[in-house]
């Protein structure tokens, strides 16, 4: 059962293979298309677009267009397209989404138990690779996509570099300004470059790396001269690294998405890991738990924001469950609030939002 509203079915089928989720999802009520969006003017406003609600999905759940486009006759104003490559790129083997138990408030490195019981309070693994497509497949997608959505209602794009066998670097920041082009190609109005994932075979994120990512950000910059700019960064132990960051890109960005997963070893019920294959004892974790991961950042953000003079919008994700964690963020000084975790499981989350949030 779904932890926030009943739903028996998650849009994101946790039991089947991320192919076989890709080719007949979404599932549930996502896939039903019962809702109803407001005819009336949206009063938001999102990097220059007019929004009904400045609530998403994050990157990751939509894996193509027909989950954006039933995001987006859920009412989900802002949905985000899952991270493109320039290239097709294999996903993790399944089990690629997990259920795992946290007493309270997850902090990094911890070593979890994971299960099945999707209960509430709602906390997963997920783990992809972050798999892509062809452009060939998902430049003409995400165009219909970006044709589907309605007044108030803006779709955003996710990409990543891929780092080539021989780990050169300057290859790796062409490739993400490629990927940046191609999707410019497609109409889409706002692009998010995703720096907060694993990059292949290296232990660092790129957002930990604030010279490489100014460089990765200005290529992109280069490309795509004025098109809105999201950049996608993790959570930071250490406000002074992420000062640094923040003075290195503040100035190259748009708006700045926090947070991504926090990473945990995930175990089965005997101790083994619980995902198959090298590399995956460490999985990132997301949901409830880490919800006051995702609220912190945003507060320093928007602090630093102030400090270092820059116009960047801030956009709170991590554990947005309900229509309460949605405020809080609000509060908390977001100008826009995602969620993965808790939409997956609630596609009625942002109808609920529309009828019950004081924020906004
Ligand atoms: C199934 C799933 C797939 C995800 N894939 C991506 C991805 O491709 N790119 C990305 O930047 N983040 C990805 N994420 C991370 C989310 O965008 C989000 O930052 C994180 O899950 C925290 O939000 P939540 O607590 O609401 O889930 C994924 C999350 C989930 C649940």
């Amino acid at each position: 059962m779904s932890p926030a509203s009943g739903t028996p079915e998650p849009f994101y089928d946790p039991a089947r293979s991320y192919g076989d989720n890709f080719e007949h999802g979404p599932f549930g009520l996502f896939a039903d298309n019962t809702f109803a969006v407001p005819a009336d003017e949206p009063k938001h406003t999102f990097l220059g677009y007019k929004v009904h609600t400045p609530f998403g999905i994050a990157a990751g759940p939509l894996l193509n267009g027909k989950f954006v486009n039933a995001a987006l006759d859920a009412g989900f104003d802002l949905p985000v397209y899952k991270t493109v490559r320039t290239r097709q790129y294999a996903s993790h083997p399944w089990p690629n989404v997990l259920a795992v138990t946290v007493e309270g408030d997850l902090q990094p490195g911890r070593r979890l138990v994971g299960h099945q019981n999707y209960g509430s309070p709602l906390s997963i693994t997920n783990s992809f690779g972050v798999p892509s497509y062809d452009p060939d497949f998902w430049q003409p997608d995400l165009a219909a996509s970006v044709k589907h959505a309605r007044i108030g209602q803006v779709v955003i794009a996710s990409f990543q570099g891929t780092l080539s066998g021989h780990g050169n670097v300057d290859a790796y920041i062409a490739d993400f300004a490629l990927a940046a082009r191609l999707l410019k190609e497609t109409g889409v109005k706002i692009i998010e470059a995703n720096l907060s994932c694993p990059n292949e075979g290296t232990a660092n994120l790129l957002c930990f790396d604030k010279h490489t990512g100014r460089r990765v950000l200005q290529a992109i910059r280069h490309e795509i001269a004025d098109l809105p700019l999201m950049v996608k960064c993790a959570y930071f132990n250490d406000n002074e690294r992420l000062r640094g960051l923040i003075h290195e890109i503040g100035g190259l960005v748009d708006a700045i998405v926090a947070i991504n997963t926090v990473p945990a070893e995930v175990v089965d019920d005997a101790g083994n890991q619980a995902l198959p294959g090298e590399g995956r004892l460490q999985s990132g974790v997301c949901g409830a738990s880490i919800k006051w991961a995702g609220l912190e950042m945003t507060r320093r953000l928007v602090e630093l924001r102030e400090d270092l003079g820059h116009k960047f919008e801030v956009v709170g994700t991590g554990g947005v469950c309900s229509v309460q964690d949605f405020d809080d963020y609000r509060r908390a000084g977001a100008d826009a609030v995602m969620s993965a975790t808790g939409a997956m499981w609630n596609p009625r989350l942002a109808q609920e939002v529309k009828e019950h949030s004081h924020e906004f």
